[in-house]
Formats: structure tokens, sequence, C-alpha cells
């Protein structure tokens, strides 16, 4: 019998709500990718957030598809058994359900991922039940959209009677659609208790409480990769910043004494 473990699929994650609390991860890397998998990790989303984390952009909109495709191919290649997504990136599922279609169909087929990612509640239903009638598993983003930071802002969503019952009807209409999954970023904790009782799929929050059936965080911000970025929902496991730093300081300082390489370092005759 193979020893590969198996590979989980949206349907399974679907089916986790109630059952398990789902922890997932943003990744953009081979090994990172295979670190979180041997963790256990059963969701990897492969995050627009690519953008600020690792190509230094100050938001989430220069962002390629090219880029997206690139890094998502690395994770599926870094993963045995989690599920991984791609977050399409700003302009690429907007303009059309034909553009979306045809955008998602290739990080699909090219990257070897099992499900796309998409920001926008009641609006973008039409669009989410063409991907999935066309096999295309979506996972939904509603709540802080961060594609929508010059429209929006970055502020908590959800305040208020009429902003809550609008992201409440937001989750019916995506789930209705035939997403597979909600996340819901950036709400009061009592909203997002509200809209994961709401609806029977999993709602996996970044901001939204406790009473979510799972969370997400940027992987770099569990690490401490994030320099003095700590959002309140953020939770630092390991500080590796100032880990790597001091790595690279007691190198430089081996290399500047010559007590680098050692006799172990070298190759003989
Ligand atoms: O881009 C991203 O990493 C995300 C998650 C934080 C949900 O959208």
């Amino acid at each position: 019998m193979s020893d590969t473990p198996k590979k989980l699929t949206p349907r399974a994650i679907t089916a986790m709500k109630g059952v398990e609390k789902i922890a997932a991860l943003t990744a953009y890397d081979f090994r990172t990718a295979r670190l979180l998998d041997d963790a256990g990790i059963p969701v990897l989303l492969v995050g627009d957030s690519l953008g600020t984390t690792v190509l230094g952009y100050a938001n989430t909109l220069p962002v390629t598809l090219e880029d997206i495709i690139r890094h998502t191919a690395a994770v599926v290649r870094g993963t045995r058994r989690a599920l991984v997504i791609a977050d399409m990136p700003f302009m690429t599922y907007q303009a059309s359900i034909e553009q979306a279609l045809l955008n998602c169909g290739r990080v699909l087929q090219e990257t070897g991922c099992e499900a796309v990612k998409i920001e926008g509640g009641k609006f973008r239903a039409p669009t989410i039940r063409a991907l999935e009638q066309n096999g295309i598993p979506v996972l939904a983003h509603i709540g802080l959209t961060p594609q929508s930071i010059q429209t929006l802002g970055i502020r908590v969503q959800g305040r208020g009677e009429e902003a809550a019952c609008q992201l409440l009807a937001d989750a019916q209409a995506v789930e209705a659609a035939g997403a597979f999954a909600i996340v819901l970023e950036t709400v009061p904790a009592a909203l997002g208790a509200q809209v994961a009782q709401a609806v029977k799929i999993p709602v996996i929050g970044i901001g939204a409480g406790p009473d979510c059936d799972g969370q997400i965080l940027v992987i770099n911000d569990v690490l401490g990769l994030s320099g003095d970025f700590s959002p309140k929902f953020v939770k630092r496991y390991v500080d590796l910043g100032s880990q790597i730093t001091a790595a690279a300081a007691t190198y430089k300082s081996e290399v500047t004494t010559s007590a680098f390489p050692g006799p172990e370092n070298e190759y003989s005759d």
C-alpha cells in the first residue's frame, strides 16, 4: 500500500464543518508548503498577499495572474495532502464571467491546484455559479476584501444592523451559488458567529472571532516575518525575523574573522 497521504478535496473541506475546526495558512513556495503539509495543515492558500509578503508591493493590486500561477505551481509541488487554493488576482475575474472562467480554468490547468478564491458576496454569485457549474471549486471571500482597498479601505466590516444583514445575505448568496467554503475577513466576533451559523458550508475567519468553523492566517505573520506589521487578529507563533537577522550577523562575523569555513566544510584533495 502507498504511504502517500490522500489529497484533500474541496468536498472533504466542506465536510469538516461541525466535525473539526479548519486551520488554514497561506503559502507561497515549495519548501514552506512541504513544512506546513507535514504539520497537517489541511488548506494552503496561495494568497495574493504574495504581493506584500514576498514581492514587496504596498498592497495586493499589482499581483498578476503569472505571479499566482508560478507560486501556486510551486506550492502544489510541495504539497502531498493539503488542499491548495489559488487566490485570483485583481482584475482577472471581475470584468466578466467569461474572463473568470478562462483565467480560473487556466490556473487550475497550469498549476494543478484544486480550487480558486475570489472576492465578493451577493454581486459575485453569478460568477461563482458559472465557475462551479464548469468544474472549478470556489472559496468565496467576503467581509473585508483587500482588492477593494481603494473603495472600502482597510477597516472592520459589518458594523451596524444594515451592514451585518448585508454580510449575512452575502454569505447565503455565495453558498447558494455553490461555493464550497467562505473566507470571512475582519468583522466583529459576534457577526462571525452569526455568519457561521447561517450557512452549511465552513466559514474560515481571519479577524472574525473564535466561533467561525476555522481560521486562516498569513504564514509570514505567524512566523514573525512581517516586520512591525501586526494587525490585532494576528498571533505570532515564532519570531523567525530576529532569528534570521541574528544568524546572518553571526555568519558575517565568522566570514570576516575566517572562522567559517572550518575544516569540516572543506573538500580534501
Ligand atoms: O491573500 C491572502 O492571503 C488572503 C487571506 C489572508 C485570506 O486573502
